[in-house]
């Protein structure tokens, strides 16, 4: 089968080479792509929101499958675009991707549906705003842009001021353009995070191996919210009993939810949870694979990924195996100095060749760019470094071990990947 990934990041990249690893696939093509995706695959330049240019693009290459990675194409439709054209797509369509383009339909919705998650009230009106969170007046408290933001429209206030600056920032500021209009403020909740990917049809949900990202910028969950800098597999929060709970009271209620909704989701759907001291919440819902926890997820799959996500399109999930292996993954994000807020990229990377080829070691390409056989770096996280092993010790060894030997001007990595404090996150 010929099959195009959409998307350019480290988690596209992941999902590639696992689909390379699939007999099934014939030619593999990524668009927009990166410099390491370009290095495995065909890649053509056609921009991740360009609809029409990337049905035109499938339909000049005879694409046979389509699989939609990023939250921005999935919202806007691309995989409606791709069913609409007659090539299946993985993904959801932009009436269930809804569940994560706005905060306020899921939080109506895990209220309507009585799934657990922080309470919550949602406001369109700045004052009405400030006078709920004056009249709570509980800190922190957790305000959140309705829309899209780059993974950045969370504030978490710890007085009144910040409480107020934030709402005004996004209500009267436009901070976030748009996703700033409507707001969320919700309870503040305490305990450790854990993500749960999953496939689901609809019908079935497959949950994949559990596992946790480190949104801080520094060491010791210091500095300022990013896109994730590391991650590992499996969380070690998620017990079999956690598991189970989460089963019962989240992960098949939401697709019921969803289905009774009219907006059935098929696609990977991605809980973000919070393990409080009154069982797991919902912290966020997402449309799509994690990144970079598909950095780690994929790597200990051991079923076809394309027979599933063909199995997912066609309402087949439950006649398919999903099956991981028993081992651990850690990725260390290697990012751009002065990630996530402004940094200098076109600096070439060194070390790359012999690590990409370790025993158990694949370097996952963020923001790189290829130009006459060097790879250089084009973005703010920039290579995914993950390694697999028998036990999470093994996996962080091997990841830091080649992590050390990768340079480029300015580079920066969190050090304290998969060290779990005795406290909370
Ligand atoms: P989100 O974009 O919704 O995942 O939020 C980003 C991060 O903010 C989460 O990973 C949590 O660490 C934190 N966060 C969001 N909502 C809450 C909450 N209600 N209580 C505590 N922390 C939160
Ligand atoms: N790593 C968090 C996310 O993909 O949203």
């Amino acid at each position: 089968m010929k099959v195009l990934v959409i998307g350019s990041g480290g988690r596209e990249h992941a999902i590639v080479l696992k689909l390379l690893e699939s007999p099934r696939v014939e030619e593999l093509w990524c668009a927009p792509g990166n410099g390491g995706i370009s290095a495995v695959a065909h890649t053509a330049p056609v921009n991740v929101m360009d609809k029409e240019g990337m049905v035109a693009l499938a339909k000049e290459k005879g694409i046979d499958f389509a699989v939609v990675a990023p939250d921005d194409p999935l919202a806007a439709g691309m995989a409606d675009a791709f069913e609409e054209a007659g090539i299946p797509a993985f993904g959801p369509s932009a009436k269930a991707a809804v569940i994560e383009a706005s905060k306020v339909f899921s939080k109506n919705l895990m209220k309507k549906y009585g799934i657990p998650t922080a309470r919550y009230e949602t406001f369109t009106d700045e004052q009405a705003a400030e006078d709920y969170v004056r009249a709570q007046n509980q800190y922190p408290t957790v305000i959140k842009a309705d829309g899209l933001a780059l993974g950045k429209g969370v504030i978490i206030a710890q007085n009144e001021e910040e409480a107020v600056e934030a709402i005004h920032s996004m209500m009267a500021e436009g901070k976030f353009g748009d996703s700033g209009k409507r707001i969320v403020v919700e309870e503040y909740l305490t305990g450790p995070e854990v993500s749960v990917l999953s496939f689901t049809d609809g019908k079935t949900v497959v949950p994949m191996v559990s596992s946790k990202d480190h949104k801080r910028a520094l060491d010791g969950d210091e500095g300022l919210n990013t896109g994730g800098m590391g991650t590992i597999a499996p969380n070690p929060y998620y017990t079999p009993e956690v598991a189970k709970e989460c089963m019962e009271k989240i992960f098949l209620p939401t697709i019921d939810a969803m289905n009774k909704e009219g907006r059935t989701f098929k696609g990977c759907l991605y809980f973000g949870l919070m393990i409080t001291k009154d069982g797991p919440k919902v912290i966020e819902y997402n449309c799509r694979f994690g990144d970079p926890e598909t950095q780690v997820v994929l790597p200990l799959l051991k079923s076809d990924l394309l027979t599933i996500m063909e199995a997912v399109h066609d309402g087949r999930l439950s006649e398919v195996p999903v099956e991981f292996s028993d081992g651990a993954a850690a990725c260390v994000v290697i990012a751009s100095g002065g990630y996530p807020v402004k940094y200098q990229s076109g600096y070439p990377i060194s070390g790359l060749d012999e690590k990409g080829q370790a025993e158990g070691v694949t370097v996952y390409h963020a923001g790189t760019e290829l130009k006459d056989g060097t790879f250089y770096t084009h973005g703010g996280r920039v290579l995914g470094v993950t390694a697999t092993g028998a036990t999470l010790d093994e996996a962080l060894r091997k990841s830091y071990a080649a992590v050390e030997t990768i340079t480029f001007k300015d580079a920066h990595y969190r050090h304290d990947i998969g060290k779990i404090p005795a406290g909370n996150r």
